[in-house]
């Protein structure tokens, strides 16, 4: 994969958290690519291994983020850091009236208080020039029937990187909003892509026509994103939104 940070990650250490598979591995990857050390981390070992194999640049560490004492347990270990991005999210939904809300709970001690154990365990490790990447949903702008505790709960990481973005300064502290990203976790709401990738693919293609972009994300493209927050550093406090026109439909 191409550089696209200028350079700028040569022989930094880049921690994602959430990066055994499609958002986090894709950030993962550019960052490896663009010459850093990658720790990455997911909840399964298995799935860590796969995703790291074939470059050495990426070391899997199995952590959950909504575990604070793993957290810091890892933040411990690893020492100083350049740049974090996490990207751990779970897949609950639902109406109010009929939600599970103990899933939901689960998902927000992921994504919201996963923000905070991993802001809390990294920010005194983090080296002078570096940051903190959190991430969002374009839910948080364009609300949708059956998203709306996941929306309060990614409007409320966005929140927190604002406000952390003061309170850690000098660490930069963003959040990159994806809009639909063509990752393995939105094919799977499509169908099996294992078994007919190509019916999927034309199904996301459809379904997502209608957008200013005219198609889903791409990994890179967000990835790219990610690369950008890490690397900019004038870039903070700030909600990064790459949707393709999303909320604007
Ligand atoms: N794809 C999209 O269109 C889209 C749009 C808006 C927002 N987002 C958000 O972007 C993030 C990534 O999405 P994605 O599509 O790349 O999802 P994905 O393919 O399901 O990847 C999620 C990653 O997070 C890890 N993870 C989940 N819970 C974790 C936890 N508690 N601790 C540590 N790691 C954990 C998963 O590995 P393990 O399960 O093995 O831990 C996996 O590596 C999510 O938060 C999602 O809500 C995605």
């Amino acid at each position: 994969m191409q550089d696209i940070s200028n350079g700028m990650l040569r022989d930094r250490r880049v921690v994602v958290v959430g990066g055994s598979s499609g958002i986090g591995l894709a950030t993962a990857r550019a960052a490896a690519a663009a010459g850093a050390e990658v720790i990455v981390v997911g909840r399964s070992a298995e799935r860590l291994n796969e995703a790291t194999q074939g470059d050495p640049r990426l070391r899997p560490q199995v952590a959950d983020a909504a575990d604070p004492p793993a957290i810091e347990a890892l933040f411990a270990t690893l020492g100083e850091v350049d740049h974090v991005a996490l990207m751990a999210g779970g897949r609950a939904g639902g109406r109010i009236a009929t939600a599970d809300l103990d899933a939901l709970r689960a998902d927000m001690d992921t994504r919201f208080w996963g923000a905070v154990t991993v802001c809390r365990a990294a920010a005194p490790r983090i080296r002078r020039g570096g940051s903190i990447t959190l991430c969002s949903g374009a839910v948080s702008i364009k609300p949708a029937p059956g998203r709306a505790v996941v929306s309060g709960m990614v409007k409320g990481v966005e929140a927190l990187g604002r406000a952390l973005a003061l309170e850690l300064a000098p660490i930069r502290v963003n959040t990159v909003v994806p809009g639909v990203i063509d990752s393995p976790r939105v094919r799977s709401a499509f169908g099996d892509a294992t078994a007919d990738p190509a019916a999927v693919a034309a199904r996301i293609a459809e379904a997502y026509a209608h957008l200013p972009a005219g198609r889903a994300g791409h990994l890179d493209e967000i990835a790219h994103a990610f690369l950008f927050a890490m690397t900019n550093g004038y870039f903070t406090g700030q909600s990064l939104v790459v949707d393709g026109g999303y909320t604007l439909t």
